[in-house]
């Protein structure tokens, strides 16, 4: 399968005024209740004989967050287009203020043919390199488009080539560094978007073998047989149905050092959902189930970024991955599976198949040895219901991995809120034949899926992250453009660089 990255915008830092600045398109940040123009921005007005001062007032512009004004300017001017972003009110900025504003006006420069682009943005507090970071990460991702399976590519020529950072200069590490959190997002977000005809188990795991080869990764690629010597009943049953066979997917990065740290990051690799024998039904959005490899997806992706980023932590990087389908050979509901534990699992329903996948992918992190683990899965509809498309659960048996992984969302600009291990709804999941049920009552979905997955971590710290709404969206917003997002790729990654710190 094509990966390439289609955007190969050549991002520059400079020390260039925007006062002083020539060239196609310039855009500038603004706060809210600052467009009495002073300063800088005044000397700017005057040099464009006015047009910034004219633009505020026909537009009524204000400066609030995510507004957009945009101009063209005729004449022997020194620019020909400028834009204005609003920024919000100046004591609100944050990093990821400027990562949505940036990723505004490249959308909009972009729509307005622009091949050069100068950005002048200021520094969020006084973090100048996570400021420039996330403008790059705005500017890159809101301007990734995904032509692998149109016939033609009419957007080819439409691309913006030069953007220059104005006033951030020697800042070019965080450009880097935005270029390999962004690759990481960017591989992420093909493999959830390409169709479960081409994104499957075969070829995910030759992507893996793949990304391990080209980074320095270790691989260790599993088929049915040998996840059946380790006894992976759970994952196994899933699989069953399916005319593709099964993939057990383990990267490991090691640091060249002793790693300060041990973790695993395990994502739900299911490169298709139909719900097997409960199947899923009219109006189920069963068409969209190729993105329920969202969480291996986005395992991958990291594993790509933090290669290239080599933090002092060894991470694996771990997916079980399969479709679930029907056939002959499809589990019964009601069938008992053995997980890798020896745990026994009545499975009242084939369409939770993901916490079936997770539970030996997760027994299998655990004998790793490693210090936590993070989990990260299109786990359920109820999770949607609870939180919508933007913001994903959080649950932990661990209070400060889960605020490790909070404070590393809120950097990245990915929204998670914490949700309750209540034990009591294990109840729900009480078997009168096996250990448990694969599936409790509605009411509570997503808890008693966390809940599900807890019974296969014995003991190491571990966060569940349930992103069956943030993996996809249906319009572009922020950073995500239509499509699949690559959420979480940015929190995991920044979680790997911070955990070993
Ligand atoms: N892959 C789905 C969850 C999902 C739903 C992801 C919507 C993205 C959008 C999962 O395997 C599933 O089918 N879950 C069921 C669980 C139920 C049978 C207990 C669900 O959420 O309905
Ligand atoms: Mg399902
Ligand atoms: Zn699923």
């Amino acid at each position: 399968m094509d990966r390439r990255i289609p955007t190969n915008m050549d991002i520059r830092v400079s020390k260039t005024s925007p006062v002083d600045w020539t060239g196609e398109a310039l855009a500038l940040g603004l706060f809210e209740g600052e467009t009495e123009l002073s300063g800088e921005l005044a000397d700017l007005d005057a040099r464009l004989q006015g047009v910034l001062s004219e633009l505020i007032a026909e537009e009524k512009f204000e400066g609030k967050a995510d507004s957009l004004a945009t101009t063209r300017i005729g004449g022997n001017s020194p620019v020909r287009k400028l834009l204005a972003v609003g920024l919000g009110k100046a004591e609100d900025l944050q990093p990821n203020t400027l990562r949505s504003a940036a990723a505004a006006i490249a959308r909009s420069a972009k729509a307005m043919k622009v091949k050069t682009l100068a950005i002048s943005l200021p520094v969020a507090g006084d973090d100048l390199f996570h400021s420039v970071q996330a403008i790059a990460e705005g500017a890159i991702l809101a301007l990734h488009r995904d032509a692998r399976f149109k016939s033609e590519d009419k957007e080819a020529e439409n691309q913006i080539e030069i953007l220059e950072l104005l006033g951030f200069e020697g800042q070019e590490a965080a450009i880097t560094r935005a270029e390999q959190l962004c690759s990481g997002t960017i591989l992420a977000r093909e493999l959830v978007a390409a169709p479960a005809n081409s994104a499957t188990p075969i070829a995910l795991a030759a992507i893996a073998a793949e990304i391990a080869a080209e980074y320095g990764l270790e691989a260790e690629i599993l088929d049915g047989e040998a996840c059946e010597k380790l006894g992976m009943g759970a994952f196994l049953g899933v699989a069953q149905a399916s005319e593709i066979p099964p993939r057990f997917i383990h990267l490991t990065y090691k640091p060249t050092g002793t790693p300060k740290r041990k973790v695993a990051i395990v994502g739900k690799g299911l490169t298709f959902d139909s719900g097997g024998l409960n199947i899923k039904g009219a109006g189920s959005g069963i068409e969209t189930m190729k993105m329920d490899m969202g969480g291996g997806a986005a395992t991958l992706g990291a594993a790509k970024a933090i290669a290239q980023l080599k933090p002092e932590v060894e991470v694996h990087f771990i997916s079980a991955v399969t479709e679930n389908m029907i056939s002959g050979r499809a589990m019964h509901p009601g069938d008992i599976l053995t997980a890798s534990n020896g745990k026994t699992i009545e499975v009242n329903n084939t369409d939770a198949e993901g916490r079936l996948t997770l539970a030996d992918a997760l027994v299998f992190a655990e004998k790793l040895g490693v210090e936590a683990i993070v989990d990260l899965a299109t786990l359920t509809g109820a999770c949607v219901v609870a939180l919508g498309d933007n913001i994903g659960g959080l649950w932990s048996t661990h209070e400060e991995l889960a605020a490790e992984i909070k404070a590393a969302a809120a950097l990245a600009g990915e929204k998670f809120w914490q949700m309750p291990l209540e034990e009591k709804y294990f109840e729900g999941l009480k078997s009168p034949i096996a250990d448990m049920k694969n599936t409790g009552p509605r009411a509570g979905g997503s808890i008693t899926a966390a809940l599900f997955l807890k019974q296969f971590v014995k003991e190491t710290p571990w966060v569940h992250l349930d992103i069956a709404g943030p993996v996809w969206a249906d319009r572009a917003s922020g950073v995500n453009n239509e499509g699949a997002t690559g959420f979480p790729v940015r929190t995991l990654v920044n979680w790997v660089l911070n955990c070993g710190a």
